[in-house]
């Protein structure tokens, strides 16, 4: 199967594991990405069987919309019963890398208003040790330089990723050669730098569901 097919597998079974949690009043949050947009794309056959979405960013706001699926602010919401959403990595305790597509702040958010976190990923996703993947981090633009110095003395080498302004109108610093052995910590420890805005770790609060796209079908880890 192709990376594609894996992505679309896990969409579907994603559509299945809501399904029998959702009424009418249901708002549920969305995530961002490429997995996260064919879970869209489907999640419009359940549009009359929900009343809306919180998506996690301007472009799954736009996608879900084009489907006929309204779109609430967080703030009138409250918390949601289920966040689905894509990751760049995923481990063992269901740890994750997210940012890829720089919508890291608002997934945290909509993530720490979730009941329930289901990630859907293909199998090239999961890993032993987070790192390999660049891990994101979200900076006020005048923080930028003091950041990437203070991400360097934890051992990170950040490059600042050129021409991407955030939904909230901020920077990216990419942390490449970071191999990242207790990322609950980490995550603390990136979040107490002055001037950051979030990092990419999602490991405080990490999914409780991992469907895995592989060969023998959709892998469903807890
Ligand atoms: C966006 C994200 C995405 O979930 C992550 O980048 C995975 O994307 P894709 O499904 O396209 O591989 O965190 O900020």
């Amino acid at each position: 199967m192709t990376q594609d097919e894996l992505k679309d597998a896990v969409a579907a079974a994603a559509i299945d594991e809501i399904r029998p949690h959702l009424g009418r009043d249901s708002v549920i949050g969305v995530g961002t990405g490429s997995t996260a947009n064919r879970f869209i794309d489907r999640l419009a056959s359940l549009r009359d069987d929900l009343r809306g979405a919180v998506a996690s960013s301007e472009a799954s706001a736009e996608r879900l919309r084009g489907h006929g699926i309204e779109c609430f602010e967080l703030n009138e919401v409250g918390t949601v019963p289920v966040y689905v959403d894509g990751a760049d990595e995923v481990n063992a305790h269901l740890h994750m890398i997210k940012g890829g597509g720089a919508a890291l702040t608002r997934e945290k958010i909509v993530a720490a208003c979730a009941e329930r976190f289901i990630c859907i990923a293909d199998g090239s996703k999961k890993v032993a040790t987070l790192g390999d993947f660049p891990l994101p981090v979200e900076v006020i633009p005048m923080a930028r330089s003091y950041v990437a110095r203070e991400l360097v003395k934890l051992g990170a080498d950040p490059v600042y990723r050129q021409g991407v302004i955030t939904d909230n109108g901020n920077q990216i610093l990419d942390c490449y050669e970071f191999m990242i052995e207790d990322p609950v910590a980490m995550e603390a420890r990136i979040d107490a730098i002055v001037g950051v805005v979030t990092n990419g770790l999602f490991a405080a609060r990490g999914a409780d569901l991992l469907l895995l796209g592989g060969e023998q079908g959709v892998e469903r880890l807890t």
